[in-house]
């Protein structure tokens, strides 16, 4: 396939419009994949994706499709990319279309232009992408495709004439999408006469191949048994397999110019393959490719074992689990309640749920995780600057003296009926926000952008949103910059002693609301003991709230009227699954559920 047989395009969309329905409905089209294949969605590989229904991890097929070009049929090589569709994976979406020339921007016609659909179609659009506008679900009774082309117009200046109006349920209109793919969007335009150049566009550890890459051939083309280098570590390597997704890995031997496929080099490790690495044939020097902005890690969490002498397992799962999650970054840290674990970063606290839920369901792993942190930044007055991503790592001793605090922020885009602005600011302005847009997309939504702080939005925020606009609003965010604030650092004493793996740090207007819903929340769940046990919140040598548990008086088996055998086994044996999912710090047990209750609390 020259270039100009080639297109390589993208869906975007706002979570839940439908992309990977619309991905599955094109690749039953062209025969990539069987009608009723039985697996629904299937460019959503992992369990987790399945489960919950979103993307994840973005996913690439090619397909072929016959069409009538300029008077003749033609037949066209079509790159497939999907895109995860929530907040936390924008970068995975700006990686993907690193390697297209268009995207369809996919919108729900009942639920019209949401806060992603803005993100996303800014990210295609700052990448110079041909955007071809879908209204999609238009089988709806609620659906008002007219309205979402005014809002698209209004939004985005897309002309309404533009827009495919489809239902991925029932196939009306999913005939135009691919011709409207071929003619619209531009073919590659990378040159096949020019030395090689390659993006690496992401990688995954294949048990029986080992690394496998996937790549966009921008110039030049790659063969079987070629030797090639990266750009960014100098390391060569021989192809040693080469092909397409189609959608299943298919030999080819060869990949040409704008093709994008997969290659497979004997690297031993994810490591090796940076995303966004350019690699060439070991004989010529290129120019490197732009390549695409690294991963911010928005948000740390300590992770422990939930048992102690499980380290080397979670060690282990962890490991297996980054080889596929290259935006997760890991450190060894210890904590002098939970022992040895890691702490580690996530894009976003959905991130951070799914790796957790991976690590569980696909390594049988059990962990205790601690309060999520964003990275804060510290300066103290011998001039040093610390960014802390552990707050247990802060001295509480106030003689160590800060001169500045800074936190990151982000700029949040929040879209949502009308009825709902007065609630939708209340708790922008609770949550420390700054107004910096408002405004109208038609007359019932309107769009808003805040300035908040990344800490007041990574604890509970989406669940608030949703929860106080009816599950109405939609909300995306970008990185901002950091801005000085007045934070503390708040311990967790049990028994007066501080808890290294509880303490966070905290705007000092909150401490007072956080340290009483902390110590309320543990005294919940922390099950009566043998001896008394003082809960307190404290800020330096200050408490600032505190809660007591009462001793236990009677024993477990005390509720067993002496004879009945097979009642005192029972219990025991309750007793003893209860234990095991315990943490004792100092002499204080704590159930695995009260850490977990305690990632709530903002
Ligand atoms: P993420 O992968 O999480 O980003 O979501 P998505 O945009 O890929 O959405 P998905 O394809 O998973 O569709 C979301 C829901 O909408 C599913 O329950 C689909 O069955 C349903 N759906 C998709 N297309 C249509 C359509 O044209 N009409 C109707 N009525 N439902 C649709």
């Amino acid at each position: 396939y020259p270039s100009d047989k080639i297109r390589n395009f993208s869906i975007i969309a706002h979570v839940d419009h439908g992309k990977s329905t619309l991905a599955d409905r094109l690749l039953e089209l062209t025969g990539t994949i069987k009608k009723g294949h039985g697996q629904p969605q299937y460019l959503d590989k992992l369990q987790v994706e399945r489960e919950r229904g979103i993307t994840v991890k973005a996913q690439t097929a090619t397909m072929f499709h016959t069409h009538n070009f300029l008077g003749s049929d033609t037949n066209f090589l079509l790159n497939l990319i999907d895109t995860p569709g929530h907040v936390d994976f924008s970068y995975e979406v700006s990686r993907s279309l690193a390697a297209c020339q268009g995207a369809l921007l996919v919108v729900d016609a009942a639920q019209g232009v949401q806060a992603q659909t803005v993100a996303n179609f800014y990210l295609a659009f700052e990448s110079n992408l041909t955007v071809i506008p879908v209204i999609n679900k238009i089988d709806q009774p609620t659906a008002d495709p007219d309205r979402v082309k005014e809002q698209l117009k209004s939004m985005f200046d897309l002309d309404p004439n533009d827009a495919l109006l489809t239902s991925a349920k029932t196939g009306l209109g999913l005939e135009k999408v691919l011709p409207a793919v071929i003619e619209r969007i531009p073919p590659p335009p990378g040159k096949c006469t020019s030395p090689l150049r390659m993006l690496l566009l992401d990688s995954y550890y294949d048990e029986y191949k080992g690394v496998i890459c996937h790549v966009a051939v921008v110039d030049g083309s790659i063969t079987k048994g070629d030797k090639i280098s990266s750009a960014a570590t100098g390391r060569s390597y021989e192809i040693l397999d080469v092909g397409i997704m189609h959608p299943e890995l298919t030999p080819t031997g060869i990949l040409l110019t704008g093709q994008v496929g997969y290659i497979v080099t004997g690297m031993r490790s994810t490591k090796e393959a940076r995303i966004g690495d350019t690699l060439h044939h070991s004989r010529s020097h290129v120019e490197p490719l732009p390549g695409f902005k690294a991963a911010k890690h928005m948000v740390f969490s300590g992770l422990y074992p939930a048992d102690g002498s499980d380290f080397e397992a979670l060690n282990h799962a962890i490991e297996r689990l980054t080889c596929n999650d290259a935006s997760v970054s890991v450190t060894k840290e210890s904590s002098q309640a939970l022992g040895m674990g890691f702490r580690c970063g996530f894009l976003g606290l959905l991130h951070m749920d799914v790796f957790h839920q991976r690590l569980e369901q696909e390594h049988e792993a059990h962990v205790i995780s601690t309060v999520p942190t964003v990275p804060y930044i510290f300066e103290y007055s011998d001039g040093s600057k610390v960014i802390v991503q552990n707050p247990a790592s802060l001295p509480s001793d106030p003689k160590h003296r800060l001169t500045a605090c800074m936190e990151p922020t982000v700029i949040a885009t929040i879209i949502m009926p009308s009825e709902y602005v007065g609630a939708v600011i209340t708790l922008c302005s609770d949550r420390r926000g700054e107004q910096l847009e408002y405004s109208f997309i038609d007359s019932q939504r309107a769009f808003m952008k805040y300035r908040l702080p990344l800490r007041e939005i990574v604890v509970d925020f989406y669940n608030e949103l949703k929860s106080i606009t009816s599950g109405y609003a939609s909300f995306d965010y970008e990185e901002a910059e950091y801005q000085a604030s007045d934070l503390v650092k708040l311990d967790i004493l049990l028994n007066g002693q501080p808890v290294d793996a509880m303490a966070t740090i905290v705007h000092r207007s909150k401490a007072p609301r956080v340290g009483r819903e902390l110590v309320d929340k543990l005294k919940k769940f922390i099950d009566r003991q043998m001896f008394e046990i003082t809960i307190q919140a404290a800020i330096g040598s200050k408490i600032i709230a505190r809660e007591t548990l009462s001793a236990l008086r009677k024993n477990v088996l005390a509720k067993c009227y002496g004879g009945d055998v097979t009642r005192k086994r029972k219990l025991l044996e309750k007793q003893k699954e209860g234990k095991k999912r315990m943490k004792r710090v100092g002499s204080v047990d704590i159930p695995q559920e009260a850490f977990h209750e305690l990632l709530k609390v903002g």
